[in-house]
């Protein structure tokens, strides 16, 4: 009966298709829980806005003052299959009566090589694949950069200008979207270089006159920094996340991939935001057709359960045994959402991430002409960015578009990003277009 009622309450929040506020946001119970908060937990978390979430379903969240939102954030790319899916919820649950833990790298748990064993199918890296189950995209990023290094021999690697990849010393190293994840921690990883995005300085704005037009990995780094067979690893992300939701101009990534062939490079896509079926495929670089030789995995993989996932070819996983682990990296409940997740993703909702992420984009690109302060829109499926003139523009549209109810999240120098859970339906969507129009045109009144 309670499980009835509770599940029944779930669905009437996932079927929402529209934000419902009934307090000012923030509330007298979210205030409560801002003040407790701002006491106790480390000033280096980057609130975004006063958002106190209680609990979700699909696509709606609802915030400890009984406001209901709609969640176009998805928990930063996380909640793939939407908040407390049925199935991942099922799944998790029937796994908590078997077995909470039991660490994947000394035993050999069951649940951990299922989940290998799917990781593997649903991943084209050139040949028969393996997996290394982790807790989060940054210990995902520091295995890869780790094998490459132990596999080839040779210790640089070569990341892009905007791109995020963590916050663990390697993966802090590799990301270039801020100075300020970088700033006063250094030293850093040595042996890291990097390289502009797309072959441009500013990937989100159109090419100055004059700009660099060659490419800048052969003729910058190649001839004048290291070379090309002292170079382990290319690591990219198929389309920058955090750095601005920026899709690289067609057939960039397959230059990648042949100049890394060419030189024995292996090249790593750090698929941590743009795969599980975001982009309407299961892994963005298969819109290009390029086939990397390792993927890393973390966020929607899981359905909001920590897990990443190092997936590379067979025959790179030369590192032996006791060589690398971790603890709680692939643990049960973690591997049951996994499971739960990639048999959805795979079923229906990456096409509908697909025909849904098609409407928002072709709604935004009918918003622009009207609102002179949209610059740019671009994406692909549900990884949407909106580019503004600059970050005091987009912050305030993230802002009203959360007094109003739709959460978006800022991204880049100055592009909001949605990444809305993949079951999201078109008439959220909709709901989701007029108020991000509202919201522009807020702003856009305000200057
Ligand atoms: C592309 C990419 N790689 C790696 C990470 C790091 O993942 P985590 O925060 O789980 O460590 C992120 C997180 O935003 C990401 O977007």
């Amino acid at each position: 009966m309670q499980t009835h009622k509770v599940a029944s309450v779930a669905h009437n929040l996932a079927s929402a298709a529209a934000p419902r506020l009934i307090t000012e946001v923030p509330g007298p119970l979210a205030r409560q829980v801002m003040e407790r908060d701002a006491r106790v937990t480390s000033p280096s978390l980057p609130r975004a806005y006063p958002l106190v979430p209680r609990r979700g379903a699909g696509s709606v969240l609802e915030d400890v003052d009984g406001n209901r939102f709609l969640d176009f954030n998805a928990g930063i790319a996380v909640c793939s299959t939407g908040h407390t899916h049925p199935r991942v919820v099922e799944a998790i649950r029937r796994q908590t009566e078997d077995l909470l833990h039991y660490s994947g790298t000394d035993f050999y748990l069951p649940i951990y090589s299922e989940a290998c064993r799917e990781l593997d199918r649903i991943t084209r890296v050139g040949g028969p694949a393996r997996s290394f189950l982790t807790n989060s995209g940054t210990e995902a990023v520091e295995a890869a950069i780790k094998l490459a290094r132990h596999h080839t021999g040779r210790q640089y690697v070569i990341g892009f200008f905007g791109a995020f990849h963590g916050r663990s010393y390697g993966s802090v190293s590799l990301t270039a979207s801020k100075s300020l994840y970088r700033a006063t921690f250094g030293p850093l990883l040595p042996g890291i270089i990097h390289a502009p995005f797309g072959n441009r300085f500013r990937p989100n704005k159109p090419a100055a006159p004059g700009a660099f037009d060659g490419d800048y990995i052969e003729e910058v780094i190649f001839k004048r920094l290291v070379n090309p067979n002292e170079v382990a690893a290319v690591v990219v992300e198929p389309i920058l996340g955090e750095g601005g939701y920026v899709v690289p101009p067609d057939g960039w990534l397959a230059s990648l991939r042949e100049l890394c062939t060419r030189h024995g490079i292996l090249l790593v896509a750090d698929e941590v935001q743009s795969g599980m079926g975001r982009t309407g495929r299961m892994w963005a670089m298969e819109h290009w057709g390029v086939e990397p030789d390792i993927v890393l995995a973390g966020k929607g993989i899981a359905s909001g359960l920590p897990l990443g996932a190092m997936i590379a070819r067979e025959d790179l996983m030369t590192w032996t045994t006791g060589m690398h682990g971790s603890t709680y990296g692939g643990n049960p409940l973690s591997c049951a959402a996994a499971l739960a997740t990639i048999e959805l993703i795979e079923g229906e909702l990456a096409d509908n991430a697909a025909k849904v992420g098609e409407q928002l984009l072709a709604g935004l690109r009918g918003i622009a002409p009207r609102m002179e302060i949209i610059d740019d829109v671009r994406g692909l499926g549900l990884m949407i960015g909106v580019e503004f003139p600059d970050h005091d523009v987009a912050d305030a549209v993230e802002k009203a578009c959360f007094r109003r109810g739709l959460l978006v999240l800022g991204a880049g120098d100055s592009a909001v990003r949605m990444s809305p859970p993949l079951v999201v339906r078109p008439d959220q969507a909709e709901t989701g277009l007029a108020i991000f129009e509202e919201a522009c045109a807020e702003v856009a009144a305000s200057r």
